[in-house]
Protein backbone atom coordinates (compact mmCIF):
# COMPACT_ATOMS: atom_id res chain seq x y z
CA UNK A 1 0.00 0.00 0.00
CA UNK A 2 1.38 3.19 -0.61
CA UNK A 3 2.38 5.08 2.14
CA UNK A 4 -0.11 8.29 1.55
CA UNK A 5 -3.25 5.91 1.80
CA UNK A 6 -4.46 4.86 5.37
CA UNK A 7 -6.38 2.69 3.73
CA UNK A 8 -7.59 0.67 1.10
CA UNK A 9 -11.74 0.80 0.00
CA UNK A 10 -12.00 -1.07 -2.84
CA UNK A 11 -9.41 -3.25 -4.15
CA UNK A 12 -8.95 -4.08 -8.35
CA UNK A 13 -11.37 -7.04 -8.25
CA UNK A 14 -13.86 -5.69 -7.31
CA UNK A 15 -13.45 -2.22 -9.46
CA UNK A 16 -13.50 -4.49 -11.50
CA UNK A 17 -16.75 -6.69 -11.06
CA UNK A 18 -18.26 -2.71 -10.24
CA UNK A 19 -17.41 -1.86 -13.87
CA UNK A 20 -18.85 -5.07 -15.58
CA UNK A 21 -21.72 -4.85 -12.85
CA UNK A 22 -22.98 -1.12 -14.47
CA UNK A 23 -21.85 -2.13 -18.04
CA UNK A 24 -24.51 -4.56 -17.88
CA UNK A 25 -27.20 -2.37 -16.69
CA UNK A 26 -25.51 0.40 -19.08
CA UNK A 27 -26.24 -2.34 -22.30
CA UNK A 28 -29.26 -3.38 -21.61
CA UNK A 29 -30.95 0.39 -21.15
CA UNK A 30 -29.13 1.50 -24.83
CA UNK A 31 -29.90 -1.73 -26.65
CA UNK A 32 -31.32 -0.71 -30.34
CA UNK A 33 -29.58 3.56 -29.67
CA UNK A 34 -26.68 5.18 -30.50
CA UNK A 35 -24.70 6.07 -27.60
CA UNK A 36 -21.73 8.62 -26.98
CA UNK A 37 -19.56 8.00 -24.16
CA UNK A 38 -18.31 10.95 -22.84
CA UNK A 39 -15.35 10.41 -20.26
CA UNK A 40 -14.35 13.34 -17.98
CA UNK A 41 -10.76 13.78 -17.85
CA UNK A 42 -8.69 12.94 -15.92
CA UNK A 43 -10.22 10.99 -13.25
CA UNK A 44 -11.94 8.65 -15.57
CA UNK A 45 -9.54 6.76 -17.66
CA UNK A 46 -9.28 3.96 -15.38
CA UNK A 47 -12.93 3.50 -14.38
CA UNK A 48 -13.58 4.32 -18.30
CA UNK A 49 -11.29 1.22 -19.53
CA UNK A 50 -13.43 -1.06 -17.72
CA UNK A 51 -16.29 0.15 -18.49
CA UNK A 52 -15.88 0.72 -21.86
CA UNK A 53 -14.44 -2.82 -22.84
CA UNK A 54 -17.49 -4.35 -21.31
CA UNK A 55 -20.52 -2.04 -23.46
CA UNK A 56 -21.93 -3.61 -26.05
CA UNK A 57 -24.34 -1.18 -27.83
CA UNK A 58 -22.85 0.56 -31.14
CA UNK A 59 -20.73 3.49 -29.65
CA UNK A 60 -18.61 6.58 -30.07
CA UNK A 61 -16.26 7.42 -27.32
CA UNK A 62 -15.48 10.98 -26.69
CA UNK A 63 -13.57 12.79 -24.24
CA UNK A 64 -14.29 16.56 -22.59
CA UNK A 65 -11.76 18.40 -19.73
CA UNK A 66 -13.39 20.70 -17.30
CA UNK A 67 -11.86 21.40 -14.23
CA UNK A 68 -13.06 23.33 -11.12
CA UNK A 69 -10.11 21.53 -8.98
CA UNK A 70 -6.71 22.82 -8.32
CA UNK A 71 -4.59 21.46 -5.10
CA UNK A 72 -7.50 22.31 -3.14
CA UNK A 73 -10.17 19.19 -2.33
CA UNK A 74 -12.72 21.25 -3.25
CA UNK A 75 -14.35 22.86 -6.13
CA UNK A 76 -14.24 26.27 -6.94
CA UNK A 77 -17.79 26.15 -8.67
CA UNK A 78 -16.58 27.41 -11.52
CA UNK A 79 -16.22 25.94 -15.31
CA UNK A 80 -13.25 25.95 -16.90
CA UNK A 81 -13.70 23.69 -20.24
CA UNK A 82 -9.90 23.01 -20.98
CA UNK A 83 -11.03 19.89 -23.97
CA UNK A 84 -13.95 20.56 -26.17
CA UNK A 85 -16.43 17.77 -27.66
CA UNK A 86 -15.06 16.81 -31.07
CA UNK A 87 -18.14 14.08 -31.93
CA UNK A 88 -21.53 15.35 -33.31
CA UNK A 89 -23.71 14.67 -30.00
CA UNK A 90 -27.05 15.68 -31.92
CA UNK A 91 -29.94 13.75 -31.64
CA UNK A 92 -27.71 10.96 -30.02
CA UNK A 93 -27.64 9.41 -26.94
CA UNK A 94 -25.27 10.01 -24.47
CA UNK A 95 -23.68 9.01 -21.49
CA UNK A 96 -20.95 11.28 -19.40
CA UNK A 97 -18.62 8.80 -17.48
CA UNK A 98 -17.37 11.00 -14.73
CA UNK A 99 -15.01 9.08 -11.68
CA UNK A 100 -16.89 10.86 -8.41
CA UNK A 101 -19.86 13.15 -7.45
CA UNK A 102 -19.52 15.80 -5.11
CA UNK A 103 -20.69 19.02 -4.81
CA UNK A 104 -22.28 18.32 -8.25
CA UNK A 105 -20.44 21.71 -9.34
CA UNK A 106 -18.98 20.78 -12.44
CA UNK A 107 -21.37 17.77 -13.62
CA UNK A 108 -23.89 20.15 -13.25
CA UNK A 109 -22.65 22.89 -15.79
CA UNK A 110 -20.98 20.16 -17.91
CA UNK A 111 -24.18 18.55 -18.05
CA UNK A 112 -26.19 22.05 -19.24
CA UNK A 113 -23.70 22.74 -21.13
CA UNK A 114 -23.83 19.28 -23.09
CA UNK A 115 -27.42 19.71 -23.17
CA UNK A 116 -27.17 23.11 -25.56
CA UNK A 117 -25.90 20.93 -28.36
CA UNK A 118 -29.29 19.16 -28.92
CA UNK A 119 -28.73 15.43 -27.59
CA UNK A 120 -31.41 13.23 -27.97
CA UNK A 121 -30.50 12.13 -24.10
CA UNK A 122 -27.90 12.85 -21.27
CA UNK A 123 -27.58 10.61 -18.44
CA UNK A 124 -24.62 10.18 -15.73
CA UNK A 125 -22.48 7.25 -14.85
CA UNK A 126 -19.96 7.70 -11.90
CA UNK A 127 -18.21 5.25 -9.82
CA UNK A 128 -18.54 7.50 -6.76
CA UNK A 129 -21.06 9.78 -5.09
CA UNK A 130 -20.76 11.94 -2.33
CA UNK A 131 -24.18 12.92 -1.31
CA UNK A 132 -23.25 14.25 1.80
CA UNK A 133 -21.39 17.28 0.02
CA UNK A 134 -23.58 18.19 -2.45
CA UNK A 135 -24.71 21.79 -3.36
CA UNK A 136 -26.35 21.25 -6.94
CA UNK A 137 -29.96 19.31 -7.90
CA UNK A 138 -28.09 16.39 -9.66
CA UNK A 139 -28.07 12.97 -9.70
CA UNK A 140 -26.26 9.76 -10.93
CA UNK A 141 -28.52 7.70 -13.34
CA UNK A 142 -25.50 4.46 -12.86
CA UNK A 143 -23.50 4.77 -9.97
CA UNK A 144 -20.74 2.10 -8.47
CA UNK A 145 -20.59 3.37 -4.95
CA UNK A 146 -22.03 5.72 -2.32
CA UNK A 147 -19.18 6.98 0.02
CA UNK A 148 -19.29 9.07 3.19
CA UNK A 149 -17.62 12.25 2.99
CA UNK A 150 -13.20 11.13 2.73
CA UNK A 151 -10.86 11.77 0.41
CA UNK A 152 -10.39 9.02 -2.31
CA UNK A 153 -7.64 8.38 -4.26
CA UNK A 154 -5.96 5.94 -7.08
CA UNK A 155 -7.99 4.08 -10.07
CA UNK A 156 -8.14 7.60 -11.87
CA UNK A 157 -8.11 9.73 -8.68
CA UNK A 158 -5.94 12.25 -7.97
CA UNK A 159 -4.97 14.28 -5.22
CA UNK A 160 -2.78 17.22 -6.53
CA UNK A 161 -2.13 14.70 -10.00
CA UNK A 162 -1.15 12.66 -7.62
CA UNK A 163 -2.16 8.27 -6.65
CA UNK A 164 -4.42 7.86 -9.82
CA UNK A 165 -2.19 5.08 -11.34
CA UNK A 166 -3.00 3.19 -7.98
CA UNK A 167 -4.89 0.17 -9.27
CA UNK A 168 -6.69 0.08 -5.90
CA UNK A 169 -9.12 2.84 -4.16
CA UNK A 170 -8.12 4.04 -0.92
CA UNK A 171 -8.84 7.03 1.58
CA UNK A 172 -5.27 9.52 1.84
CA UNK A 173 -4.30 10.24 4.78
CA UNK A 174 -5.31 14.16 5.75
CA UNK A 175 -2.07 15.26 6.69
CA UNK A 176 -1.41 15.39 2.82
CA UNK A 177 -3.94 17.56 2.10
CA UNK A 178 -3.54 19.68 4.97
CA UNK A 179 0.14 20.45 4.02
CA UNK A 180 -1.12 22.63 1.37
CA UNK A 181 -4.13 23.92 2.81
P1 LIG B 1 -17.56 18.52 -7.84
O1 LIG B 1 -17.66 19.62 -8.84
O2 LIG B 1 -17.37 19.04 -6.46
O3 LIG B 1 -18.69 17.51 -7.89
O4 LIG B 1 -16.18 17.82 -8.12
C1 LIG B 1 -16.03 16.77 -8.96
C2 LIG B 1 -14.57 16.50 -9.20
O5 LIG B 1 -13.81 16.70 -8.02
C3 LIG B 1 -14.38 15.05 -9.54
O6 LIG B 1 -14.50 14.84 -10.89
C4 LIG B 1 -12.99 14.79 -9.03
O7 LIG B 1 -12.06 15.12 -10.02
C5 LIG B 1 -12.81 15.72 -7.86
N1 LIG B 1 -13.02 15.02 -6.56
C6 LIG B 1 -14.08 15.13 -5.72
N2 LIG B 1 -13.93 14.34 -4.65
C7 LIG B 1 -12.75 13.69 -4.83
C8 LIG B 1 -12.05 12.69 -4.06
O8 LIG B 1 -12.45 12.21 -3.00
N3 LIG B 1 -10.86 12.28 -4.59
C9 LIG B 1 -10.35 12.75 -5.78
N4 LIG B 1 -10.99 13.67 -6.52
C10 LIG B 1 -12.18 14.13 -6.06
MG1 LIG C 1 -9.98 15.27 -10.50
Amino acid sequence: MDKDVEKILYDEKSLENKAAELAELINNDYKGKKLVVVGILKGCIVFLADLFRRIKVDCELDFMAASSYGSSTESSGELIIKKDLSADIRNKDVLIVEDILDTGNTLYRLKDYIRSKNPASVKLCVLFDKPDRRKRNIRADYCGYTIDDLFIVGYGLDYDEKYRNLPYVGVLKPEIYNKSN
